[in-house]
């Protein structure tokens, strides 16, 4: 039995970011108006975080990947049985129902930030691409704004109940690794020198890094439209 590295360190650094960036969003949201340049900037830095999610499951390592921890709906269902039933079937990576917390985090914390670009307190802060859609477009995106966050904060709930029911119930222990990277392989038959990561790709990751914040830049700074003003005085 042995420690392997299982989680890359992008990885790593995109969870806890993540983690980091969401809190962040709540606390400058409720502040109000004289925040919301913070919540604007982490907000961007959040889409920028979840565009890496994407590309980093196609070209990451092995348990970064969208291949290693997505299921079909019948395996999800048979993990979900034996777990009740106090069973703990071995995985390396992710579970094949802890890997839903992947996708549902990508669809969601993504359309919270799409719909963030298109939203405004009336007040004096709106999104870059506000001016870009009818005011109709405008309010639906602004109410959806509001209500994913709620979407969020029931998944990401959910999954901490999950990761201390496995961590504190189950003995498991998954926040370390979530950390450390490294999980300690107790199944004989899957213990093979394959089993870790060689490496955890951080060239391609810097350069995929770039690549994004470039995007972004050119998509806050340069592609958006500039805001016609009524001016009342
Ligand atoms: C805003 C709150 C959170 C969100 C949105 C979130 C999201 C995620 C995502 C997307 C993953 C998959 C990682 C990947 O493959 O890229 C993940 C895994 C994980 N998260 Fe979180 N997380 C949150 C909070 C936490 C907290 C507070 C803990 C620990 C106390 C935690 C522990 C873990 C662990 C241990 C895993 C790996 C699970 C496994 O081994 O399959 N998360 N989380
Ligand atoms: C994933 C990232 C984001 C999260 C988690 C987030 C979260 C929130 C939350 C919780 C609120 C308060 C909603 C309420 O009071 O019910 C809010 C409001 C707002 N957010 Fe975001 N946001 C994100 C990204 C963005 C982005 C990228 C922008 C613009 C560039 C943005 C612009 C706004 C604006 C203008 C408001 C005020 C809306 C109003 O008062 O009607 N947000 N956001």
């Amino acid at each position: 039995m042995q420690k392997k590295l299982i989680w890359d360190l992008p990885l790593r650094l995109f969870h806890w970011l993540l983690v980091l960036a969401l809190v962040c969003q709540w606390i400058t949201a409720e502040l109000g108006s004289g925040y919301m340049d913070y919540h604007f900037y982490i907000g961007y830095f959040t889409l920028g975080l979840i565009i890496f999610r994407l590309i980093w499951g196609i070209v990451g390592p092995k348990y970064a990947r969208f291949s290693n921890f997505l299921y079909p709906p019948k395996a999800i269902w048979q993990y979900l049985m034996s777990f009740l039933r106090a069973k703990n079937p071995h995985f390396t990576g992710h579970n094949p129902l802890g890997g839903l917390i992947v996708p549902a985090v990508i669809l969601v914390v993504g359309s919270q930030a799409i719909t963030g670009l298109f939203a405004s307190d009336d007040v004096l802060a709106s999104g870059p691409y506000m001016s870009a859609i009818s005011s109709e477009t405008q309010s639906w995106l602004d109410s959806l704004h509001h209500q994913i966050f709620n979407v969020i904060l029931a998944i990401a709930g959910l999954h901490i109940l999950a990761i201390f029911w496995y961590q504190f119930g189950r003995k498991i222990p998954l926040i370390g690794a979530m950390f450390s990277g490294k999980k300690m392989i107790t199944d004989k038959k899957t213990d093979t020198a394959q089993n870790g990561i060689g490496s955890s790709r951080l060239i391609l990751a810097v350069i995929i890094a770039i690549i994004i914040a470039a995007f972004l830049y050119w998509l806050i700074a340069i592609a958006a439209p500039v805001p016609e003003v009524d001016y009342y005085f």
